[in-house]
């Protein structure tokens, strides 16, 4: 058996039933369960995307739970998850991955996998995403463009939460240019949200 078909057994030992039964445990503000969703989705799309389809619910899940530790534990985010998904028995390369998104800023577990650079990456942009479908009269994902969330990200103001910093050190992971990364993510978008 091979490396990815080992890990994918594995993974998908964990239902996403009882992963979103393991986040609604510690999380009930529905900003963060939109925001865990959207980042699900998102990997999803990628997981198809980038030819890991047989790996997409592992994707998934991995978006799914990756700020599990947040609503009740902001200051030791990425870090308190490590010991509670060990408790809830979660798989170690899901454990791993959700720390990844950390790196940096609160953890130095470095995103190795693609699926790992891929959650570093589209999580903050996600969030920039979302907040310019709201300066949108139609409030329609379909009106997202390249030129409109590059304007934004500039504008440090803009929905200052959404670390610049972190979405420009994945693209470069990834070896992308942030060009690509964002019309990549917008498609991801675009492809659930209305
Ligand atoms: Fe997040």
């Amino acid at each position: 058996m091979n490396g990815t078909n080992y890990e994918l057994k594995r993974a998908t030992a964990l239902t996403r039933e009882r992963a979103w039964e393991f986040l609604t445990r510690y999380n009930s503000d529905d900003f963060h369960l939109r925001h865990a969703e959207t980042v699900e989705k998102t990997m999803r799309y990628f997981a198809r995307e980038l030819g890991f389809g047989c790996e997409e619910d592992y994707w998934g899940i991995v978006g799914l739970l990756h700020d599990i530790d947040f609503e009740k534990w902001p200051s030791e985010h990425c870090v308190r998850s490590q010991a509670l998904l060990k408790e809830l028995g979660v798989d170690d390369s899901i454990n791993r991955a959700v720390a990844s998104h950390g790196y940096a800023i609160c953890t130095d577990i470095k995103p190795e996998h693609l699926m790992e650079k891929i959650l570093y990456a589209t999580d903050e942009l996600t969030g920039l995403l979302g907040a310019v479908v709201l300066m949108y009269p139609s409030k329609s994902a379909q009106d997202l463009n390249l030129k409109s969330v590059k304007k934004k990200f500039k504008d440090k103001k803009f929905a200052a939460g959404c670390s610049r910093e972190v979405i420009e050190r994945g693209a470069e992971m990834l070896g992308w240019t942030l060009d690509e990364l964002m019309e990549r993510t917008i498609a991801a978008y675009q492809s659930f949200e209305k």
